[in-house]
């Protein structure tokens, strides 16, 4: 099927997988669920096998519970309706902790307690949290299962939604806990609870959680503690916890990058090939430019991730980049036919969880920006709705999730546990003013600057306040699992130590600019191409660009708008750069880079000074 170096761990390896296992003969693995189970008191434990068989058992246990509604077939085969709690709908980052051993290594962006005293309150918590419930024992890899060092993990958790969203998202089942068994390997406990015991006779609801939330990261004991949460982000702990929050202390440790990055292949009229990683912040186009559809004649676009880049220097000294991660997590409201048709047609092939969208009365679910607007539907909150209604039907950070191999655009390198050769790095956020449609970098440090210094509005994706501009440096803000001032010096070092002629470019962009109408002024999505070609001329040193105090803009010439609808004005408008709206963005850089202290690394405040005197403040 595919060439490469594949990775036959399939989703499903047959009905012989569906054998019940009973433990497991990893000593360490047994030892700890074991001691899970006394702590807990589950009613049974049940380790996932990952088959087939075992998906249609628990996804019919959680419609008889009422957590899922099962899809009309015709529409969505195989797919499910969940409607979360109210209150669960999104990464709580304030309920989110590094506890590292030292709190300076979680450094001033990161919630910080002592390791034995979040473990005491946490121990108190789990003390018979699963009573009345199954526990599960999910054994995942994020990455190919054949990798060099193959990345293993094990959530215990007492949710069946965790479990079938697991699936989709992570290789998981029994083929990874042979070979866990097979290697005596290491793997990450991820211990998640819903925090929501039944006593006997106690009714369940559809979407069980605790009001007290813990999302708890220990980092040297590569440890993941999650309590009171069903959310994806909280709760599927291969994703954030793992493969970015610990991923990323492991990568500091080992000389690797676990970055907020989204992975495409474009290849060129000329049938020129180019890789390309981008890291915005949750909500902010990750999913949408990894589907890209472009506009432009002769180019494609073939995905190989959405959220996560793994990467690491070849013995080429190329930068190579994995994802992770088996599934798509992405943001429903806005996707649409026009806007991301690879998520549509991966979407209706079925066998996917859509969480907190409304459902239409005849079995289909709908969202806002989605086509074909249904006369009435029922809320993600369970009410009645309309188009009048005057109110959201589903809720803005509302989820689908679903296997990856059925995106019909995705890339044969996606099997190659290798990964692909990285170009260009894309680093953007939402802005509706000073930050321009796209900027080139001068070099590594600068570029890292960028990176260090992106700023954004923030989305449903967190709870708390939407549209506030903040530093979200690298989009990994709610990720570093260490101290961000090391994880910028882990950039520089990793640039210094490099070939610089073979590291990628890394640009900055901002599909998110407004008029004063408030309209957007760039049209985004598949015209994003526009700007991937811009990049790709400038790497190849063809296309013109001007100098400004913040980087290389394109000249509107150079920027490919053939067939698109903006006047010249619009284009400028996007890709102003503007010295007075830049002189108030740098007493918000200087406040960020205080935070700090003195660890910040010397390079990112020579960066600094240069824009000032650019900008003329020095
Ligand atoms: P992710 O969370 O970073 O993966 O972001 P998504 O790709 O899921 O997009 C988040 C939201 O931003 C969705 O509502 C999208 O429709 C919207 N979006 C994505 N790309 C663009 C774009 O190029 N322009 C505009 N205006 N909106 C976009
Ligand atoms: P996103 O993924 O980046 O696609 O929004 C989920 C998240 O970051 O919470
Ligand atoms: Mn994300
Ligand atoms: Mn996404």
């Amino acid at each position: 099927q595919h060439g490469h170096g594949q990775d036959h761990s399939g989703r499903d390896a047959g009905p012989e997988r569906d054998k019940p296992v009973g433990g497991t003969t990893h000593a360490g693995l047994q030892a700890w669920v074991d001691e899970v189970a006394a702590l807990t008191t589950p009613d049974e434990v049940v380790w996932v096998t990952g088959s087939q068989q075992e998906w249609t058992r628990l996804t019919d246990k959680l419609v008889a519970a009422g957590t899922f509604t099962r899809l009309d077939p015709e529409k969505k085969p195989n797919s499910f309706h969940a409607a979360s709690d109210p209150t669960d709908v999104a990464r709580v980052e304030d309920r989110t902790y590094i506890c590292s051993v030292d709190e300076r290594d979680a450094g001033p962006t990161n919630n910080w307690m002592a390791p034995e005293e979040m473990k005491e309150i946490m121990r108190g918590l789990y003390a018979g949290c699963m009573t009345g419930r199954t526990m599960y024992v999910v054994p995942f890899v994020m990455g190919h299962l054949n990798a060099e060092h193959p990345m293993f993990g094990v959530e215990i958790t007492d949710s069946e939604y965790v479990v079938v969203s697991m699936r989709v998202m992570a290789r998981t089942g029994v083929s990874v806990l042979r070979r866990i068994e097979e290697l005596d390997a290491d793997y990450v406990p991820a211990l998640h609870s819903l925090g929501a015991p039944l006593q006997p006779g106690q009714a369940d609801v559809p979407w069980p959680c605790n009001e007290t939330k813990y999302i708890v990261q220990f980092p040297e004991q590569r440890m993941i503690w999650s309590y009171g949460s069903g959310y994806g982000g909280n709760a599927l702990l291969g994703k954030k916890c793992y493969a970015l929050r610990i991923a990323s202390v492991m990568a500091r440790d080992e000389g690797w990058l676990a970055e907020h990055m989204l992975i495409l292949k474009l290849t060129s009229p000329e049938q020129q090939t180019y890789y390309v990683a981008a890291a915005f912040p949750s909500a902010c186009g990750k999913t949408n430019l990894a589907m890209l559809a472009p506009t432009i004649p002769g180019w494609t676009v073939e995905t190989l991730g959405d959220d996560i880049a793994w990467m690491r220097f070849g013995e080429d000294g190329r930068l190579y980049a994995v994802n992770p991660e088996f599934g798509f997590f992405g943001v429903a409201p806005g996707t649409n036919e026009h806007t991301n048709p690879n998520a549509m047609r991966t979407i209706n092939l079925g066998n996917s969880v859509f969480t907190n969208v409304a459902l239409t009365d005849d079995g289909d679910v709908w969202w806002e920006g989605l086509e074909n607007t249904p006369a009435h539907a029922t809320s993600w909150k369970g009410e009645d709705w309309t188009p009048d209604s005057g109110e959201l039907s589903a809720h803005a950070n509302s989820r689908y999730c679903t296997p990856i191999e059925q995106c019909p655009i995705l890339a044969d390198e996606y099997h190659d546990p290798q990964g692909v050769p990285i170009s260009a790095i894309f680093f953007g956020g939402r802005r509706r003013d000073t930050v321009p449609l796209v900027t080139e970098s001068r070099d590594w440090v600068h570029g890292t600057f960028m990176g260090a210094t992106l700023s954004s509005e923030t989305t449903a994706a967190a709870t708390g306040q939407v549209g506030v501009v903040r530093r979200d440096p690298m989009a990994m803000l709610p990720f570093i699992g260490y101290d961000a001032a090391d994880y910028f010096q882990h950039w520089i070092d990793l640039g210094k130590d490099a070939d610089a002629t073979k590291l990628p470019r890394i640009f900055y962009v901002n599909w998110f600019r407004r008029d004063d109408d408030g309209d957007f002024l760039w049209p985004g999505f598949g015209e994003n191409a526009r700007v991937l070609k811009w990049a790709i001329e400038r790497m190849e040193g063809k296309a013109a660009a001007v100098e400004t105090p913040i980087g290389h803009v394109p000249t509107p010439e150079a920027l490919d708008t053939t067939g698109l609808e903006m006047t010249p004005e619009q284009v400028e408008a996007a890709l102003a750069v503007d010295p007075e709206e830049w002189k108030q963005e740098i007493p918000q850089i200087e406040e960020w880079f205080a935070r700090f202290e003195g660890n910040l690394p010397t390079q990112l405040q020579v960066e600094l000074d240069g824009l000032k005197a650019r900008l003329g403040l020095l």
